[in-house]
């Protein structure tokens, strides 16, 4: 089967640097947080890399749930439709949230589901994204940790895919046009 380096046009931010981001998000984070405990909700599946990464760079007491929605199917535009896949296994009576994203683009899944998540009396929530595009916002969205913000171009890697590959690079970078073309 063909490379997939051959599918890239360029690396965004490399594995050092996520690493480097993610360890200066989550010193942030156990400050901010000091003495509770923190729910971590992993949005699938793109945020599964995110997740794991910031959880082993935390200090402070972490439990994890994770909730599967979807706005993209296979396609590069967002269309705006929530859909649950699946739900959370915990309540979230009283538990400080923390949302994880990989990426926030049009904001519209994160908007929803913070106010879903909301409405079911958490003692406080928060969002936590590594990536955001700022000129793709659609929506006003409070997002207190972001790694890093990003020009509206299509990006995959480290969780993030185009038809659900390259999901598993463990650097960022943008695809070449033949790929969506
Ligand atoms: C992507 C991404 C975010 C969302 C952001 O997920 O991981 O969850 O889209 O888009 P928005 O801000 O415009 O709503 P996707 O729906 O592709 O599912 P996936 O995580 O399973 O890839
Ligand atoms: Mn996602
Ligand atoms: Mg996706």
């Amino acid at each position: 089967s063909s490379d997939v380096k051959d599918d890239l046009q360029h690396v965004l931010y490399t594995k050092e640097q996520i690493d480097t981001r993610i360890a200066e998000l989550a010193a942030e984070i156990d400050r901010d947080y000091a003495g509770r405990d923190i729910l971590l909700v992993g949005v699938l599946k793109g945020a599964v890399m995110v997740v794991a990464d910031i959880a082993r760079a935390l200090h402070s007491h972490v439990a994890m749930d994770w909730m599967a929605v979807s706005s993209y199917g296979s396609g590069t535009q967002s269309s705006g439709v929530v859909r649950i896949l699946k739900d959370l296994d915990t309540d979230l009576i009283d538990k400080h949230v923390l949302i994880v994203e990989d990426i926030i683009d049009s904001g519209l899944t994160l908007s929803w589901l913070r106010s879903n998540l909301a409405s079911r009396g958490p003692a406080s929530i928060e969002i936590c994204t590594l990536l955001r595009k700022p000129d793709a916002a659609k929506v006003e969205l409070p997002v207190k940790y972001v790694g890093y913000d990003i020009p509206n171009e299509f990006v995959i890697g480290y969780g993030l895919d185009f038809a659900e590959k390259y999901r598993n690079l463990d650097f960022i970078g943008t695809l070449a046009p033949h790929v969506y073309e």
